[in-house]
């Protein structure tokens, strides 16, 4: 089977983890995410879900120059895939963040945000740096349903989202009905 196969097979597994699973899901998600950084976009950047849009699209399409600048957290950002799609379609200067807890995932971010102006910080969602009430949109593509306990990481969102501000994510189908 070739990496790609492998990756397909190992990231179903990981998508449908089990709620106690997900318990202890950290180091699985560590070390799945070391083995193959930029697995997600490799599987997601070129599928069309919706009316031509990948599920990045439906993310950055939220993000408009019209009230530019807005800081802008991505949660969970992985290889960075969708901070550059950010990058490539903004006119106007918005602040770019990109969070994750995995170094390997971060690495090739910043490898594929070299000449851009983006904050990437590794760390937990559960406890973020950034100041309360600092940032605009929270976009999270397919990672917030991987994020244990949740609960905290909701109270987190609300603490440094601003008022008003506004918190999109792409999850799978099912994911909202076993909340
Ligand atoms: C399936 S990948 C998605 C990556 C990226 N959003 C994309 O779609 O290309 C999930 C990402 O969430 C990160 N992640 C999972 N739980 C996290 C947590 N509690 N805090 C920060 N990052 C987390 C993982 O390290 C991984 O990079």
């Amino acid at each position: 089977m070739t990496l790609s196969g492998v990756a397909a097979q190992q990231y179903k597994q990981m998508t449908f983890l089990k709620r106690q699973e997900l318990e202890n899901s950290d180091n699985f998600l560590q070390s799945f995410h070391s083995r193959y950084p930029g697995v997600t976009s490799k599987l997601f950047a070129h599928a069309k879900i919706y009316t031509g849009f990948s599920s990045y699209d439906l993310l950055s399409e939220h993000i408009s120059d019209e009230y530019a600048p807005l800081t802008v957290l991505d949660l969970g950002c992985g290889d960075g895939f969708l901070l550059e799609q950010l990058c490539k379609r903004k006119q106007k200067k918005h602040h770019l963040i990109g969070v994750d807890m995995s170094e390997a995932e971060l690495h090739a971010a910043k490898k594929r945000l070299a000449s851009q102006d983006v904050t990437l910080l590794c760390e937990k969602a559960h406890n973020l740096s950034l100041c309360d009430s600092s940032v605009d949109f929270v976009l999270s593509h397919l990672s917030f349903m991987l994020m244990n306990p949740i609960v905290d990481v909701i109270k987190e969102l609300r603490r440094v989202l601003k008022l008003g501000g506004v918190f999109t994510a792409v999850v799978p189908g099912d994911y909202l009905f076993k909340l």
